[in-house]
């Protein structure tokens, strides 16, 4: 680090806020803590709103007149990038895209250094990757976050009814068992008793039992 003049207390500082991210680290890494921070997969349902999250860390505070980032879009890991937004200092942050019309915003707070966006009715041809990169001079590393938005057009079913479902059907299968095993011991005390029925009477019984016993076992 070179010491001018009138710049010590400044240097002091950098040094003390970047020695913990020099250790072990490549030389072109030192004297930074840029790190972007965002979940690295998301789900939204489709034809909802979502926030794609990202914040970033730095050893420096954000400076409108310095700081760069952009956020784009990749269809799938082979496909090219696609920036469709970026921040200039005088206009701040711009669509610079139409493949997502006006349905894109930012929502994020740079002096909060949150950079985060909303897209809303969100389509199943907008799932992919999300890239945010970011640059806070003096801070030397881009950082650069990425997320993977995946659109689901069901919410999975909560577990308590899942676990309601497999009750219902082992108390229905058990129920429809006890009335099998209720008709076959009739049928054989009837048998037992050496009882003069027709064949097709019996038939006629056993069908309406059984289908008792799959009206129940359905329930
Ligand atoms: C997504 O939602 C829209 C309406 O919100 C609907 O028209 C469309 O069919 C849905 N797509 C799928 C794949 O369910
Ligand atoms: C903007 O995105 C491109 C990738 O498309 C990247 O190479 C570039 O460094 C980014 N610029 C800034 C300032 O983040
Ligand atoms: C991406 O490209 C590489 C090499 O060109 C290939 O091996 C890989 O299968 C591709 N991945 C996808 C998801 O298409």
């Amino acid at each position: 680090i070179r010491v001018m003049a009138g710049d010590v207390k400044s240097a002091w500082a950098s040094v003390w806020g970047c020695v913990c991210v020099c250790v072990g680290r490549p030389v072109e890494w030192c004297c930074s803590c840029m790190d972007v921070l965002m979940p690295n997969a998301i789900n939204a349902l489709n034809g909802t709103t979502v926030k794609i999250p990202c914040t970033f860390t730095s050893c420096y505070k954000m400076d409108a007149t310095k700081f760069a980032m952009n956020w784009t879009y990749q269809e799938s890991v082979n496909d090219t990038e696609d920036m469709f937004m970026t921040y200039f200092r005088k206009k701040g942050m711009v669509l610079r895209s139409d493949r997502f019309g006006d349905r894109v915003s930012f929502v994020g707070i740079l002096e909060k250094n949150d950079l985060s966006i909303t897209l809303s009715d969100v389509q199943k041809e907008d799932e992919g990757f999300y890239k945010c990169y970011v640059r806070n001079p003096p801070d030397r590393i881009q950082g650069l976050g990425v997320i993977e938005l995946k659109v689901v057009t069901e919410l999975p079913p909560p577990r308590d009814s899942t676990i309601a479902v497999a009750i219902g059907a082992s108390v229905g299968g058990a129920l429809a068992l006890l009335i099998l095993s209720m008709v076959v011991v009739k049928c054989l005390r009837r048998h037992q008793k050496q009882e003069l029925i027709s064949e097709e009477k019996m038939e006629e019984e056993g069908k309406l039992e059984a289908e008792g016993v799959a009206e129940e076992g359905t329930k």
